[in-house]
């Protein structure tokens, strides 16, 4: 299987990053732009957490023609209100989840390794019997007993879920290590037909890395937020694994379903209605991810932009790279720019233009063109 299916959990686990709360119309756009977009899955809510989760999933599975997930835990209430929800849905699928770690076992759930596997029984069974598609997923796997988990894994595919999900629940993870683990749980289970999946948080800023490194090993779906929302240091950033995937195609050959061109006013989209701003650097969607700034760095773009940029921004949807102007500039970015603004001036005016302009950057955070304008009207051609 050469293709690594997007899920997509904006809507429900990046909607628990502290502070967000997205009303049911501006789920609905976000979800229609998802489908759109080309993403295989939605994550629409948590149907049993709240009435409002339980209307967000049915009004996105009416809505669009992906696949939508409701989550679930292992109990009958929860499993019978996702199903209730998604039966409006084109690609309804139930997502069921229970805690696999020793610390969630014994502090959280209070149970005993063999309780859980006999809610994970009990849990996929009831689900399978009401939907053809089922997820399971352990929560917290990355810090569970591997022998357990893999009891854990079999007993979901036995009852009937297709696909199974591996989350790093806390970001605890580390890239190497959470490949080798993927790999061993994969393994263990033989050549079958179920989807491995992975579902990465950032709190130790790798939940992109985790999640490649577990594709490499032979995941193929890929649980992910837009802007990499979600609790805590939030999950995975859809923007970054797709991107990765196919800048690196080479490395990976593997593809997503996603038009890229959609994943900057994705990213706009998602920011504006969450009121979670994109930070300047963010990968691949920030505000300085095309731009360049040094002397060197601007050189080399008027040549070739392959010198400094590895994708280009038409590609995401983004606008075209800017060279911006700045104490770091070289004299090659400061002729265009003039050129750009209009301005044909001779080397000595050139010359003694671009010193002025140094001056100024170093007393100014950022030059704009109107600095520019008032340097070349005010002391360059009035003399
Ligand atoms: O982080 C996590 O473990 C989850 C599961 C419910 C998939 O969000
Ligand atoms: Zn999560």
């Amino acid at each position: 299987m050469n293709r690594v299916r997007i899920f997509d959990t904006t809507l429900r686990d990046g909607e628990q990053a502290a502070g967000v709360n997205l009303n049911l119309q501006e789920k609905l756009r976000i979800a229609q732009r998802l489908d759109q977009m080309g993403v295989d899955v939605i994550e629409a809510g948590f149907p049993a957490a709240s009435d409002g989760d339980f209307q967000a999933v049915k009004a996105v599975g009416e809505a669009v023609s992906c696949t939508v997930a409701g989550l679930a835990r292992t109990r009958e209430q929860d499993i019978l209100r996702a199903f209730e929800a998604l039966k409006g849905a084109a690609r309804p699928r139930i997502h069921v989840f229970i805690a696999t770690s020793p610390i969630h076992m014994e502090y959280k759930l209070k149970m005993t390794p063999q309780e859980v596997l006999a809610e994970i029984r009990k849990g996929v069974r009831l689900a399978k019997s009401l939907a053809e598609d089922v997820e399971f997923s352990a929560e917290d796997a990355s810090r569970s007993e591997i022998d357990f988990l893999k009891e854990a894994y079999m007993t979901a595919a036995e009852m009937g879920a297709s696909t199974l999900n591996v989350p790093d629940t806390v970001g605890y993870a580390q890239p190497e290590e959470f490949g080798a683990f993927v790999k061993a749980l994969i393994d263990s289970m033989g050549t079958s037909s179920l989807i491995w999946s992975v579902h990465c948080h950032d709190d130790l800023g790798l939940a992109a890395a985790n999640s490649l490194a577990a594709v490499a090993a032979g995941a193929r779906q890929v649980e992910c937020t837009v802007n990499g929302i979600g609790e805590r240091a939030g999950n995975a950033s859809l923007e970054e694994i797709v991107m990765a995937l196919k800048t690196r195609r080479d490395f990976f050959r593997l593809d997503t379903g996603v038009n890229t061109r959609h994943l900057y006013p994705m990213s706009r989209l998602v920011s504006r209605l969450t009121g979670l701003p994109v930070p300047p650097n963010k990968a691949v969607v920030g505000d300085n991810a095309f731009a360049h700034e040094s002397g060197i760095h601007q050189h080399g773009m008027l040549s070739n932009r392959n010198t400094y940029e590895i994708m280009s921004p038409e590609d995401v949807g983004a606008p075209s790279s800017s060279l911006v102007l700045g104490k770091h500039s070289g004299s090659h970015a400061f002729r265009e720019r003039v050129k750009e603004m209009g301005y044909h001036l001779s080397d000595q005016e050139l010359k003694e233009a671009f010193k002025l302009f140094k001056d100024l950057c170093d007393r100014k955070k950022s030059v704009t063109n109107e600095d520019i304008e008032a340097i070349l009207e005010d002391r360059v051609m009035s003399t």
